[in-house]
């Protein structure tokens, strides 16, 4: 019996950069991607890293090269519609409603994902219980968060966008998004973040942008 070949990568960047407001922020991007893959993006304030995500997540175009989900270009229109549909986006705007209460603002993402049952056991995992009735107006920042992380549980698509889902967590809080991804990839879910603050991810690839102007000295030069 001939060898088995490997599967081919989920997802693949060929040679890929983008552009906004008329520059080149991610130049020449190459990486495959398979499931149960994490992969972290770093770098300095201004390095594309949420570029990259949104042009993943299809808001922008790559300005050359290509994005292959299953082999076949994401840009193309027949493809987006199924590939959307295996993504889940977390950034820093948050889209809680005030007005809704914890479980709602959970449940209405997956009611409109055509799911029913998880958005409470999301919201008790992470440690929102107490507050599940509570109007959302009435969360702290790191709350906020949790309940964003709640919402990835209970909408649950394979490949996870994340831009520093970490920001405002608390030391358990960090813990249990470190758990969501390792069960996430044990399903074989890929995990895409960009993330500042260390995050304890096992086995993770790892791709630092690299910074695009020569550097001006800023204050932080100046106390050292
Ligand atoms: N809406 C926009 N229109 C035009 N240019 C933008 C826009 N948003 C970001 N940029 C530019 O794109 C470049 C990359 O920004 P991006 O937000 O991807 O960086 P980042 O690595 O996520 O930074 P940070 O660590 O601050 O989150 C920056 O030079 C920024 O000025
Ligand atoms: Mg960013």
């Amino acid at each position: 019996m001939p060898p088995l070949s490997p599967p081919p990568p989920r997802l693949m960047l060929n040679a890929v950069s983008c552009m906004r407001n008329a520059q080149t922020v991610l130049r020449d991007i190459n990486v495959s991607v398979h499931d149960g893959t994490a992969l972290v993006l770093t770098g300095a304030n201004g390095s594309g890293k949420t570029t990259f995500l949104r042009m993943l997540a299809g808001f922008s175009r790559p300005s050359a090269g290509e994005i292959l989900w299953n082999g076949h270009d994401v840009t193309s229109p027949g493809v987006f519609q199924q590939y959307k549909l295996q993504l889940n986006w977390m950034s820093l705007k948050d889209a809680v409603k005030e007005k809704l209460t914890v479980l709602e603002n959970v449940q209405w993402f997956e009611l409109l994902e055509g799911k029913h049952g998880r958005s409470a056991p999301a919201v008790e995992l992470m440690g929102l219980g107490r507050l599940i009735n509570d109007k959302a107006r009435m969360l702290s920042m790191g709350q906020r968060k949790r309940l964003q992380i709640a919402r990835l549980l209970a909408i649950d698509r394979p490949i996870w966008l994340l831009d520093e889902p970490s920001v405002a967590l608390d030391t358990e809080g960090v813990k249990l998004l470190e758990y969501v991804i390792a069960e996430h990839r044990k399903k074989g879910g890929i995990v895409i973040v960009a993330t500042h603050l260390p995050i304890q991810i096992e086995d993770a690839m790892s791709l630092r942008l690299p910074q695009r102007f020569p550097r001006r000295k800023t204050l932080v030069d100046l106390v050292r």
